[in-house]
């Protein structure tokens, strides 16, 4: 499985998105759908981007029962996406029920990739809202090994975490990893940053970059810097 850089799309808007992605007139981006657009625009905007050739991370982050995400994983697999996801916290049964839904009846499935805890989750509110009580890389590390024993293929984490993810779930198991800024960009909301080449070495297999390309003056040149930082 080859390093990737997929684009956050993060528009509210089928015609913001399309503006957007017209300006790639040679290579066709991995781009990710979050719920904002795919709740503004429907199945019909994951259709429509896929007809321009370009692989999709569809970021819907199930967690329900077992059964009900089973189904709903049946439902995006037609949509024929490239990668989804899930949080891990729906338990080991529910990544399995995932996993069976996602397959089709060729055998060939999307990838699929688990949430352990949200980065706007700190140790504090895990211990009083969550009231888990453990060290929170511990926990993530725990979910990660859940993920792995249920069968999926890797999860997102921080580039800060991906060395660690692979020490413990093995090193094919995927680390993708947002919070990636160029060396002299804004880092803007995000904390713990890295740039593509120190992803690179670290060893993440897919960074998720969204305004350092989505809001620079040339997104094109700006995706390129990122391919030939963490690619080629
Ligand atoms: O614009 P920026 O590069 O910060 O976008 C990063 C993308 O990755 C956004 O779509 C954000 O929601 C997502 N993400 C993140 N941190 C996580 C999980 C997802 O930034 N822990």
């Amino acid at each position: 499985m080859g390093k990737d850089v997929i684009i956050a799309c993060d528009f509210a808007s089928a015609e913001k998105t399309f503006e957007f992605l017209d300006k790639f007139t040679t290579r066709k981006p991995f781009v990710k759908i979050g719920m904002e657009l795919f709740y503004a625009e429907g199945p019909s905007i994951v259709k429509e981007i896929k007809a321009r050739g370009h692989k999709i991370f569809l970021d819907l982050k199930l967690h329900d029962i077992p059964n009900t995400v089973k189904k709903s994983m049946a439902v995006l697999s037609r949509l024929d996406v490239d990668m989804t996801n899930l949080h891990a916290a729906g338990t080991i049964t529910m990544m399995e029920g995932a996993l069976e839904g996602l397959t089709r009846e060729d055998g060939t499935r999307p990838l699929l990739i688990a949430v352990t805890q949200l980065t706007s989750t700190d140790q504090e509110r895990m211990e009083n809202d969550l009231l888990i009580k453990e060290p929170i890389d511990k926990v993530v590390m725990h979910y990660a090994l859940n993920a792995a024993k249920a069968g999926l293929d890797g999860v997102v984490c921080s580039p800060l975490e991906a060395g660690k993810v692979h020490d413990t779930c093995g090193k094919n198991f995927l680390t993708v990893t947002p919070g990636v800024r160029f060396a002299d960009g804004d880092i803007g909301d995000q904390k713990r940053v890295m740039t593509p080449a120190e992803a690179k070495k670290i060893g993440s297999d897919y960074i998720v970059v969204g305004r350092p390309i989505t809001a620079a003056e040339d997104p094109v040149a700006a995706y390129e810097r990122c391919i030939a930082e963490f690619v080629d």
